[in-house]
């Protein structure tokens, strides 16, 4: 078994698409060990994103990060994190396969609608940024 983390992302929360993404991800055979509703501070946006610290949509996507509620998740399954990438679907949702998730609710490559650590470096590093042992259940 194999732990990933996931964001709703602000955009979604805020059209009300949470349920239909989590009962996706249950649908696709992912068991939700962890999730919460929070709202990223700027600091916490901002180290989370710090990777892209140098990219020219650095503070763009910092402020999106931040403009509302998000929920954060960690999914479990058998090669849960290249799973949830797939579930995810392209950066850019004109370039998502079709039934993918940001296919179905992104809005442009910035509001993309969902996030997903990329290896197991980064999920062991964004589980902890937001859940204690104790919530994972
Ligand atoms: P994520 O980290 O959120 O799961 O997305 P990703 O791996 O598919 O894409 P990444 O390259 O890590 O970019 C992180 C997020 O930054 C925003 N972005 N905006 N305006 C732009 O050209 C641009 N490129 C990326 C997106 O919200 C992207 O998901
Ligand atoms: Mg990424």
């Amino acid at each position: 078994m194999e732990r990933t983390f996931g964001i709703i992302k602000p955009d979604a929360v805020a059209k009300g698409h949470a349920g239909a993404i989590l009962a996706a991800i249950e649908e696709n055979g992912f068991t939700l060990v962890g999730f919460k509703k929070t709202r990223l501070s700027l600091a916490q946006a901002q180290a989370f994103y710090a990777v892209h610290k140098e990219r020219p949509f650095y503070n763009d996507l910092v402020k999106f990060m931040t403009e509302g509620p998000v929920v954060v998740m960690v999914l479990e399954k058998e090669n849960a994190i290249a799973d949830w990438r797939k579930l995810m679907g392209a950066t850019n949702p004109e370039k998502a396969d079709a039934g993918t998730l940001r296919k179905r609710f992104a809005e442009n490559i910035e509001r993309n609608a969902v996030h997903g650590s990329d290896a197991p470096e980064t999920a062991a590093v964004e589980i902890p940024f937001f859940f204690t042992g104790s919530e994972l259940l």
